[in-house]
């Protein structure tokens, strides 16, 4: 990892491998995304693009390699390291949402500020929900709503605390055509408008052809 680039990349992945199961999932991994930047990454089913998601997401260590925000080597810091800066550095979007399941919408949006120790910005929150197409249910808990409506709550509390770097793993898996395009509107808004820096896991060549730059996991590569 050339130093100059890790400093100013907003994340950098370097040499990363990964073997799960005794399977190699890939191997060497290496990319750059500066501020503003977006990455679609594609590839079948069970090639490892959660995975990936993960690593770059600190959930999950790599066996080689490394994995950088902005200056920070990630894979050198203990647990607690890693999630105050989590916090703050990324937004993620759980190919399963995973939204707390006792909150309503709005204070699932709002949850990253108190985890952050600052008070709700609740007219952000409500703009954020606004934007994802479900200010109308502002109030409702995740098992009022559909796998889609749960999908945008989950991006709208990615974006609450104008992350640097969002990590998205099928944003629009379960979204309508409009819908679809709603959200990724948001997403590319927030490189367009924060600096932020995108990586979006899709199925949908549509969706990733909205993004500036478009990688392939097959044969265990990143292409
Ligand atoms: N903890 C684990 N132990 C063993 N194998 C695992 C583990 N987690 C994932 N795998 C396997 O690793 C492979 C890659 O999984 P991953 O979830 O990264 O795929 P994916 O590309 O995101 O697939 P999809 O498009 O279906 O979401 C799969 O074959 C999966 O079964
Ligand atoms: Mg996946």
């Amino acid at each position: 990892m050339n130093q100059a680039h890790a400093n100013t990349a907003t994340l950098a992945v370097a040499g990363v491998s990964k073997t799960l199961g005794g399977v190699q999932l890939f191997k060497d991994v290496n990319l750059q995304l500066q501020q503003g930047e977006s990455l679609a990454v594609v590839g079948e089913s069970g090639s490892g693009k959660s995975t990936l998601l993960h690593l770059m997401a600190a959930l999950d260590q790599p066996d080689t390699g490394e994995v950088y925000w902005a200056d920070k080597n990630i894979c050198t810091l203990n647990t607690n390291q890693v999630a105050a800066i989590r916090l703050r550095h990324v937004g993620l979007v759980f190919q399963a949402y995973y939204l707390m399941p006792h909150l309503s919408a709005r204070q699932n949006v709002e949850l990253p500020f108190l985890l952050a120790g600052q008070k709700p910005d609740s007219a952000h929150a409500s703009l954020l929900l606004e934007q994802v197409g479900m200010a109308h249910k502002a109030n409702s808990f995740p098992r009022e709503m559909s796998g889609g409506e749960q999908q945008r709550v989950a991006i709208a509390r990615a974006l609450a605390l104008n992350p640097p770097l969002i990590l998205a793993d099928e944003p629009t898996g379960n979204l309508d055509e409009d819908n679809a395009e709603r959200v990724l509107q948001v997403l590319l808004q927030a490189c367009n408008t924060h600096g932020c820096a995108l990586v979006m896991v899709t199925h949908s060549m549509k969706a990733a052809g909205h993004l500036n730059q478009q990688l392939s996991l097959a044969e265990h590569r990143l292409v």
